[in-house]
């Protein structure tokens, strides 16, 4: 029985249909089980290594490497705030400290209700607005200590709910065209590449044999 709910099971089994090779939708499905359960939970990247065939541990592997993929609980609100340079200069520091004493935890720590996961971030790209800030990878602009405590009052009470969904939802409006691969041009576009590699090794092939050939030959070596 599938771990996913039956929307999401359906969902899932359109994005495997999506790619000429099931294993190409590994990430999709790693997005897809976040968006259920706030964070890639051990069943579910059993059956997703079921869906696209591969191993549990491949799936562990590749979120793994993926800073927007968690592999242990989040809060409803992981909170990100950059500590690199340009918001270093324009206060990051004391946000960061002011963040971890006003939530009563470290980055990677999460409150005793739930809601609020920190994270010290790397730039986020809008070095513009510092110190940078965002919420499940929504910016919420650069922040002062007093801004960040309306924010994190707001996120409790619900009152962000219309820009910022819970974590793991990447998207709210759905594709439904316009990805699908033919698998027929897949295939025809594969075996049009397999034997262009094969003339490129045949053609360097006859090169090195007469190269060969033309050095081993009456008067090679001779220096005349
Ligand atoms: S340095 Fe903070 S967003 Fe770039």
């Amino acid at each position: 029985m599938s771990r996913f709910r039956p929307d999401m099971a359906e969902r899932a089994r359109a994005l495997v249909a999506l790619y000429p090779e099931p294993r190409s939708a590994l990430i999709p499905l790693c997005h897809l089980a976040q968006e259920q359960d706030g964070w890639l939970q051990p069943d579910a990247m059993e059956e997703i290594a079921e869906l696209v065939g591969v191993t549990p541990a491949e799936v562990r592997g590749t979120a793994s490497f993926y800073d927007m993929l968690h592999t242990g609980p989040v809060g409803r609100y992981l909170v990100s705030i950059c500590t690199n340079i340009a918001c270093l200069l324009g206060g990051a520091e004391e946000l960061l400290a002011h963040a971890q004493a006003t939530l009563g935890i470290r980055p990677g720590g999460t409150t005793a209700d739930g809601m609020v996961t920190l994270e010290d971030a790397e730039c986020l790209a809008d070095c513009d607005r510092t110190p940078c800030v965002t919420v499940n990878h929504r910016y919420v602009g650069g922040l002062t200590p007093q801004a960040f405590d309306q924010l994190v009052d707001d996120l409790r009470a619900g009152r962000r709910a219309d820009d910022i969904p819970p974590h793991g939802t990447l998207v709210r409006v759905r594709r439904n065209g316009g990805l699908r691969a033919d698998r027929g041009r897949v295939a025809a576009e594969r075996a049009a590449m397999a034997e262009a590699q094969a003339v490129r090794a045949r053609e360097a092939k006859e090169q090195a044999e007469r190269e060969a050939a033309l050095q081993s030959g009456p008067g090679a070596g001779s220096g005349s």
